[in-house]
């Protein structure tokens, strides 16, 4: 064992430098191995990756995706389990061989639909709390953005789901931007799907988006992924429904790979981020989310029924029935005094101005346009809400607010949650329920106003005391807590390590302590990676993380001196077998 560094009791490691490194840099006593990058074999009979990039689509289909990003650890014993793992997107010039930026052909357009969604990986225990995959297994299985799905609640059969392929509006074909995830009490996964508008578009010269399709931020003349230039689902003046039918949370019951995964419409229709669920003392599922988008909102769902525990079967609609709420952020803008109280407004139709003369006509309507919706009840616009975690000692949840250069221009005017103007390197804010997760009402504070003191010793960019030149970071994104209550912050921002971010280097994961604020520093990624999607192991001595997009501007090999960077899982464990972070 190692001597315990002053500080914090709850964090027992060393803290760590930046790195500007293309490598893994964790703690001294821990260390860092790869489970399982993009293009391995996965699906039985799947093919051998090829690091010239020569794969087919049809391979790709039955390999790990790319760009894994949230994940949840689902335990079958002690020494075996499976993974849901998100597939979130796709680098164009790592994933085709002809290195371009867009697809040029169908074939390219089904690789990198088949890069996307989700891997569900069977895991068993090796040497030292290391894992494997298992390899011929029957749970492993790849969800893509052409699996068969279907429609449940609220907004399930309405008319703007429904399309010349699916005239009832019950199925849908795939999921694709998925960034985080969730994890429920019966054992089944929630992905969340993100920048879902990134992917239509129409060539179709006298096309003009509806305010609707504008409120979801679509470009359809320049779309950040071509698939609409070979897929004509993607082709949104010739299917404008399909767009309507992507930006939900879906649930995959992670063992049964023959089960067909669920949009559960009840949760809203955003940028969903990750879904943090909790039971409420009542024995209510409360799921929080952000929607993550410059100015965008936090919302809660609370279900009508109670968990049943133990018993998939029976929590089989609770996501279907229930109300979503959003967030309304109050306080002082003026010294920035980082706290306030709230409230949670219910996206209910025909409540809070959610009529007909807004142009609600259903519950349905509500969900579909619920960005919308919050505008009409004067939600709080929030700089990029991106993970929300809650701590299971207190029930008080976190989210990461990742930055917001716009905050301060004109339509975004800085509030007492969102303090500061071009905000470049974001906050962690928190919300004090007091132990009742169906509250209508709370009080919030910030957890760390992010800053640098290399580049601004004083002022508004220092950022919170808890930021030292030691710990400096930019962009909070993944977040986690373990259960002896640490919080894990990964970091999805700049890595320039130049001026504004002098002195942070490469993306990375850091501890906080909850109550003092300390937090640490505890691994470093490789090159132009974002870190992210944080599980466990149920005995908390294997922390899975995620390097996603290494070398995403170039310059990196990663793992294992790669001719193409992979993302990667990486499980990091230590030295003497103890649990993580203690
Ligand atoms: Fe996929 Fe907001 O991160
Ligand atoms: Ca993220
Ligand atoms: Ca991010
Ligand atoms: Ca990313």
């Amino acid at each position: 064992a190692q001597e315990k560094p002053a500080g914090s009791p709850l964090l027992g490691f060393q803290a760590i430098a930046a790195s500007t490194a293309d490598e893994i840099v964790v703690a001294p006593g821990y260390r860092a191995d790869v489970l399982i990058s993009w293009g391995d074999p996965l699906v039985n009979g799947a093919a051998a990756f090829d690091p010239q990039g020569n794969n087919s689509a049809e391979d790709q289909e039955k390999q790990f995706g790319d760009n894994n990003d949230g994940m949840s650890f689902f335990a079958i014993n002690d020494h075996r389990g499976v993974m849901a793992i998100n597939n979130e997107y796709v680098n164009e010039p790592t994933l085709f061989a002809h290195g371009g930026s867009k697809a040029t052909s169908l074939e390219d357009v089904k690789k990198s639909q088949a890069a996307h969604g989700i891997s569900i990986v069977e895991v068993k225990r090796g040497e030292d709390n290391r894992w494997q995959v298992v390899r011929p297994s029957d749970y492993n299985r790849r969800i893509t953005a052409n699996t068969p799905m279907r429609f449940s609640g609220p907004a399930a059969g309405d008319k703007a789901l429904q399309t010349a392929a699916d005239p009832q509006g019950m199925h849908v074909l795939g999921t694709f931007g998925n960034c985080a995830n969730g994890k429920t009490p019966w054992g089944t996964y929630l992905t969340c799907e993100e920048n879902y508008d990134t992917y239509f578009g129409t060539h179709q010269a006298d096309f003009t988006p509806t305010p609707q399709q504008k409120r979801y931020t679509l470009n359809a003349a320049e779309p950040e992924r071509n698939w609409a230039d070979f897929d004509p689902r993607f082709d949104i003046a010739k299917n404008p429904n399909e767009f309507n039918r992507h930006g939900w949370i879906v649930e995959i019951d992670p063992f049964d790979p023959h089960s067909v995964p669920v949009k559960r419409t009840a949760l809203g229709r955003f940028k969903h981020e990750n879904a943090a669920v909790t039971v409420a003392k009542t024995g209510q599922l409360v799921v929080y989310m952000g929607d993550d988008e410059r100015g965008e909102y936090i919302y809660k769902f609370v279900s009508d029924d109670k968990v049943t525990p133990d018993d998939a079967k029976a929590n089989h609609g609770l996501l279907d029935k229930g109300t979503l709420y959003v967030a309304q952020f109050n306080g002082d803008a003026q010294g920035t005094p980082l706290k306030g109280t709230g409230r949670w407004l219910a996206l209910t139709w025909g409540e809070n101005g959610l009529t007909a003369e807004k142009g609600f006509n259903s519950q349905a309507d509500v969900l579909i346009n619920a960005r919308a919706a919050a505008d009409v009840v004067n939600a709080t616009r929030m700089d990029r809400p991106e993970w929300i975690a809650v701590n299971p000692h207190d029930g008080r949840a976190y989210c990461t607010l990742t930055n917001n250069n716009k905050r301060g221009n004109e339509g975004m005017p800085v509030n007492a949650a969102n303090p500061r103007p071009k905000n470049i390197y974001g906050q962690i804010i928190r919300w004090d329920e007091k132990g009742d997760a169906t509250a209508q009402t709370f009080e919030w504070d910030i957890y760390a106003l992010c800053g640098n003191p290399i580049a601004h010793p004083e002022g508004i960019y220092r950022g919170t005391p808890n930021i030292t030149a030691e710990n400096t970071f930019n962009s909070p994104d993944g977040l986690g807590f373990d259960a002896q209550g640490r919080l894990w912050i990964l970091t999805d921002g700049k890595y320039s390590n130049k001026e504004d971010y002098q002195g942070q280097g490469n993306n990375q994961m850091l501890v906080g302590d909850p109550d003092s604020g300390e937090i640490r520093r505890f691994m470093v990624g490789p090159k132009s990676c974002e870190l992210t999607g944080i599980t466990f192991t149920p005995d908390y001595k294997t922390l899975f993380v995620n390097v996603q997009h290494p070398g995403e501007e170039g310059d990196s090999h990663f793992p294992d001196n790669s001719p193409r960077p992979r993302s990667s899982v990486i499980m990091i464990t230590r030295e003497d077998g103890g649990i993580i972070g203690a």
